[in-house]
């Protein structure tokens, strides 16, 4: 299968994808960490995460700790090991911490394995059942770029605080919600030349679909080049946009990634608000960091985009950047990387129509992250 999918491919893809793989969204996202307990606190402090549930020592789990992180719809598993060597260990040792798991919503995990295994996808986990008093789960999953895994989970027989094995948590220090509510998309960065094998990968594996794509003249500077294109479910709930590093004057974000992270794996995930002024208000005063544009990217940018609903003056000070596509605007800002490896950092990201991923504001944005890139030594 071709993996530029005109729109006539895409009704046959897509009635296809409702039929062998329906994915309701996503259920969790899992990093594994060095130290979860310290890093739970940093998403529930500064992001305004609450702990929800818990697995460790207490409740019979013997290698490893988990603690459940939630906000909206939102869902972060954060797991240390507990003891040496295991693959946890391992998976730290090579990537910093990072995400290892992207668990997708299912109604049926025995045949969402069944049907992407046929397919070709390497299996990580066959069907299992796991049940406590709250009922039953099913899980399997698959793997997909690097040591990235998809786990399905299929929960409608479950009523518990997450999974068996978890306990409820409600510690009496609060956090205050800065208004994220969900994963708009979910960004992998692939090595040289993987790009086109991981985009047949989701359509012909899990059968999605190509929405865009972008090449190294769309986002290329001076210096830095990526390709990116976005695969997207049939549903559209489920969106990864897949990027490879392309030849520039010096070294590629997406390259630096990939030395830091040794090899492929979730570069950033988009996270959904209904009012991007409030929650990066919020969570710049919690001590987040952004990056910055100059300020000169202000006195143009209406003339690019046109009329918005909002003042120009806040989106300014907090650094919110704005593109327009035919369907309308959004308005994105990207966090610096928030572990000390220069791999994983997120997006705020509220649509108002555009269905796009801000492509006026790469050029911009590129410069910046090259700003950053020299302070380290790596451009
Ligand atoms: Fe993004």
């Amino acid at each position: 299968m071709s993996t530029n999918i005109t729109p006539q491919d895409l009704e046959k893809i897509v009635p296809q994808a409702e039929d062998f793989l329906p994915l309701l969204g996503t259920d969790y996202v899992e990093l594994y960490v060095g130290n979860a307990k310290q890093a739970a606190y940093y998403y529930q402090t500064a992001w305004g995460f609450e702990p929800v549930a818990y697995a460790g020592l207490e409740t019979g789990r013997k290698d490893s700790v988990s603690y459940v992180m939630q906000q909206d719809k939102i869902r972060f598993v954060l797991t240390s090991p507990l003891q040496a060597d295991g693959a946890i260990n391992k998976h730290i040792n090579a990537h910093g911490d990072g995400v290892k798991v992207v668990a997708l919503w299912v109604d049926d995990a025995t045949k969402s394995y069944e049907e992407t295994v046929k397919r070709g996808a390497k299996p990580y986990l066959e069907p299992k059942v796991e049940e406590d008093k709250h009922g039953r789960v099913v899980f399997s999953g698959i793997h997909t770029y690097g040591e990235t895994v998809h786990v399905f989970v299929e929960r409608k027989n479950y009523n518990g605080a997450f999974l068996p094995g978890y306990v409820p948590i409600n510690p009496s220090y609060k956090t205050t919600s800065v208004g994220l509510k969900f994963i708009d998309h979910m960004v992998g960065n692939v090595g040289w030349n993987e790009m086109n094998k991981w985009c047949e990968f989701y359509a012909n594996v899990m059968g999605f679909a190509q929405l865009v794509s972008f090449d190294d003249k769309d986002i290329s500077t001076e210096y830095t080049a990526l390709m990116s294109k976005v695969m997207s479910n049939g549903n559209g709930r489920i969106k990864f946009p897949i990027n490879e590093p392309a030849e520039g004057r010096k070294k590629s974000q997406i390259e630096e990634y990939i030395d830091f992270y040794n090899g492929a794996g979730v570069q950033h995930m988009a996270l959904a608000t209904d009012n991007i002024i409030e929650t990066v208000d919020a969570l710049q005063q919690r001590g987040v960091e952004f990056l910055t544009v100059p300020a000169s990217y202000y006195d143009t940018v209406l003339d690019r985009v046109g009329e918005i609903d909002e003042d120009l003056a806040p989106l300014k000070e907090l650094g919110i950047l704005i593109d327009r596509d035919e369907e309308g605007y959004l308005l994105q800002i990207f966090t610096k990387p928030v572990l000390d490896r220069p791999t994983m950092f997120f997006e705020i990201i509220q649509r108002k129509g555009a269905q796009s991923f801000g492509k006026g504001n790469f050029k911009a944005l590129f410069e910046a992250i090259e700003r950053e890139q020299e302070q380290r030594g790596t451009l």
